[in-house]
């Protein structure tokens, strides 16, 4: 599948607020990823603890993995959660593991991960033409992953949060670079340039949606302004009995931004 260039991206991203990008995860391999989550989802809490890794204190975002709660529900932590993955954290994320079964879901996001990587690669490559000295911004010398990268693995439970108390239902900017979003289990997010315009985004097949957070533009240009966007709390249509929604997003980031003080104050 033909990677869109330069040119095309920054065309749909000054209509549309996202582009599409060739998905190139094989099949099943992101669907084995969220099977797994879901399964390690419904464990106790002291196993899920068990991933609860501390925040680094001036940490980029996307070093920090592990398992987490996001917002509360009448007072109580909501039933949101999500899981985060990077290949630099591994060793951190491996030495929690207490059962096979986490293991195999700590490999299964990986397998998703590294491909994730190869995508953003490849837009990199695309992006280079015009924007020279981007993948040295974004790569250390000789790595094949972002400097500042993370997977992240997000479950809405059919209780859900209030929405002034969970960020993504309400419209913001990512504060990372870039954000891919490879697949979500039905519609939900809505995307635009201001608050009047966002709308559900039309993902082509076999693709997955990548949009701005709010920096890129200082790695490129003015072309790639941040993407407003928030998940419809009532669009779920429900995976089962206990979640509502799942999806599975790539985060770029670069270290120059991590101490802005637009940062601080909006959260992933
Ligand atoms: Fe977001």
């Amino acid at each position: 599948m033909k990677f869109p260039n330069s040119t095309d991206i920054k065309n749909d991203l000054k209509k549309n607020a996202y582009t599409n990008i060739p998905l190139s995860i094989p099949e099943g391999a992101i669907q084995n990823a969220v099977d797994a989550f879901m399964t390690f989802a419904k464990s106790p809490e002291h196993v899920k603890e068990n991933y609860k890794l501390p925040t680094k204190k001036g940490a980029n975002k996307c070093d920090e993995v592990g398992y987490k709660h996001y917002g509360t529900y009448n007072n109580k932590p909501s039933d949101i959660g999500w899981f985060q993955y990077n290949r630099k954290l591994l060793p951190e994320l491996t030495a929690q593991h207490r059962s096979h079964t986490e293991k195999e879901m700590v490999e299964k996001m990986g397998i998703v991960y590294e491909h994730a990587c190869v995508m953003f690669s490849k837009l990199v490559d695309s992006l280079e033409k015009e924007f020279p000295g981007l993948r040295k911004k974004l790569y250390d010398e000789d790595s094949d992953i972002p400097r500042f990268s993370m997977l992240r693995f997000l479950r809405y439970g059919t209780k859900g949060a209030e929405p002034d108390k969970y960020l993504g239902f309400t419209p913001h900017y990512d504060s990372g670079s870039c954000t891919i979003s490879l697949a979500e289990s039905g519609p939900g997010l809505l995307l635009g340039h201001e608050r009047r315009s966002v709308a559900p985004p039309v993902r082509e097949e076999g693709h997955a949606l990548m949009f701005c957070g709010l920096y890129f533009y200082k790695l490129t240009s003015d072309d790639f302004a941040p993407s407003l966007h928030l998940v419809d709390p009532h669009a779920n249509k429900g995976v089962d009995d206990d979640v509502a929604r799942w999806a599975v997003i790539f985060f770029v980031d670069h270290d120059e931004f991590k101490k802005c003080d637009v940062c601080e104050k909006i959260h992933w």
